[in-house]
């Protein structure tokens, strides 16, 4: 049987995903699934004896429980921290997210659950017309959104669940990620988001530095467990 798999994705760079995503994996791990990890495409790399390493990837494959080659983990990987479609337009390579479900398959294959993790944020483009959001329609995977909890959160949420509901994209449900200082009102705004993107947080994660190396979200994982 094949595994399930969720696409993360979140209201900007830099909002905590693959601070959630890795605390994902740990716990669906903890429920003794299989756990395997992509970031399909990346940019912001280290040149190494092996080839381009970007953090996000590594990461992941840290927190997986199942040992995949970092080709498949991350097929596409750029060296400078811009747009993906900038720079694989610099150096000539075409996004092709059927490759991206070609190593996918290869994941789910030998995995109970597969935890995804987009580059940007729901529509950050990968190609001439293709983004996040065709990528994930590609792969057939349901969208969790981290919300960062910052002014401004409000309009950027929304936004994205809007975009998801129109991409057609299943939508699995929201965490909201507090990535600094805590946000001024923070309960009102919590509220306005679960009313605004249909529904209470799966999660409301605190902001904890040493934490978020180590951090797990068991519940939010039965909770997605549970649905079937
Ligand atoms: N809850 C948190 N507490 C402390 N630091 C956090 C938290 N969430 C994210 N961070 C930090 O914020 C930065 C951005 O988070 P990251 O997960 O890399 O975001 P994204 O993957 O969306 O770009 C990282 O340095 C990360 O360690
Ligand atoms: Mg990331």
């Amino acid at each position: 049987m094949s595994a399930r798999g969720l696409f993360i994705t979140g209201t900007d760079t830099g909002v905590g995903k693959t601070v959630i995503a890795c605390a994902l994996v740990r716990s669906f791990a903890a429920r003794g699934e299989r756990v395997g990890v992509m970031k399909p495409v990346a940019s912001g790399a280290q040149r190494t004896r092996e080839g381009l390493r970007n953090d996000d990837a590594l990461a992941l494959l840290a927190a997986a429980n199942v040992p995949l080659p970092y080709a498949r983990v991350n097929p596409y990987c750029f060296e400078p921290a811009i747009s993906p479609h900038i720079a694989a337009e610099d150096v000539r390579i075409d996004i092709n997210p059927g490759t991206i479900a070609t190593e996918y398959a290869a994941i789910a294959s030998i995995c109970d659950r597969v935890i995804v993790e987009g580059a940007g944020g729901w529509l950050a483009p990968i190609g001439a017309r293709d983004s996040m959001a065709d990528l994930a329609r590609t792969l057939e995977l349901p969208a969790l959104l981290v919300v960062g909890l910052r002014l401004g959160c409000l309009n950027h949420a929304e936004l994205s669940r809007r975009a998801i509901a129109a991409g057609g994209v299943a939508f699995a449900g929201w965490i909201a990620n507090a990535t600094g200082e805590p946000m001024e009102r923070e309960a009102e705004n919590l509220a306005t988001l679960g009313r605004r993107l249909g529904g209470a947080p799966l999660a409301v994660v605190r902001h904890a530095p040493q934490a978020a190396a180590t951090l797990r979200l068991d519940a939010a994982a039965a909770a997605l467990a549970g649905r079937g």
